[in-house]
């Protein structure tokens, strides 16, 4: 039977190249976003393997409800994408914005929170699989970058609920891209990773050998 994938921020960027990738690979995929028409465009796209759940995930019930639905169509979970994320507007911490940092906060730390915790429940019966998108930003100090900040949180985290998972086979993967030509930024960025190139390497972890867990799958691009 086939698996199936939650995946979070799944409307642009990543997260829908991930789900084209992943439905490619045979897997029904769950797609969560605020924009439920770029969902429903993508959910015809990708026929009945597909799930729009339109939603915020900075709300923990929207993601209950989103993760509730997918598993009464598909019948079990076993992966999960925490994707969801944006940049700051403001750039620095002397001049920065508070109220941007509280929406960046809910966002990219809150929400990927809140995706572990509705997912867990139903990966620990599938001895499943939790991925989360961190960045090249998490792994090195940029001044006073906030984004930069929240993205520290996901690697601190991902190594800690990937020792909590292990208690019950789960594994779990901390994707950490460079710069990836999406509408993260207001600009096309030629020459730098594409979406897909991400989508193919969380398709790569997913695939893996039982025994492997693949803890941080890092990618660059060449230029
Ligand atoms: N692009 C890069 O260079 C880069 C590098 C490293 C890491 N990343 C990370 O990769 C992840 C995906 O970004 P991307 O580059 O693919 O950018 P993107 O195309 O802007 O995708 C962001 C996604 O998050 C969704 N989203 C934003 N706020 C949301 C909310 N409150 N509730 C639900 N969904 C929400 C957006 O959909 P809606 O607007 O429809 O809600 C969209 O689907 C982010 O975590 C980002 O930090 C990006």
């Amino acid at each position: 039977m086939a698996k199936t994938i939650f995946i979070t921020g799944a409307s642009t960027g990543i997260g829908a190249a991930t789900a084209r990738a992943a439905a490619r690979a045979g897997w029904n995929v769950g797609l969560m976003a605020r924009s439920r028409d770029k969902l429903e465009a993508l959910c015809a796209e990708l026929g009945e393997q597909a799930l729009a759940l339109p939603g915020d995930v900075t709300s923990f019930e929207e993601q209950q409800r989103a993760v509730r639905q997918l598993t009464e169509r598909f019948g079990s979970l076993e992966a999960a994408f925490a994707n969801a994320g944006a940049g700051i507007k403001a750039p620095g911490t002397e001049k920065g914005d508070p109220a941007e940092w509280r929406r960046i906060v809910e966002l990219n730390i809150l929400g990927l929170l809140y995706t572990a915790r509705v997912s867990l429940p139903h990966l620990r019966k599938t001895a499943g699989h939790l991925l989360l998108t961190g960045s090249a930003a998490g792994r090195r100090h940029i001044p006073g970058s906030i984004y930069g900040a929240t993205k520290w949180f996901v690697h601190g985290f991902a190594g800690n609920v990937a020792e909590e998972m292990r208690e019950w086979g789960g594994r779990c993967t901390l994707v950490s891209p460079g710069m990836v030509d999406t509408p993260f930024f207001d600009e096309p960025k030629p020459g730098k990773l594409r979406a897909e190139d991400i989508a193919n390497a969380v398709v790569f972890a997913l695939e893996q050998p039982e025994r492997v867990m693949l803890r941080e799958v890092h990618i660059m691009p060449t230029h």
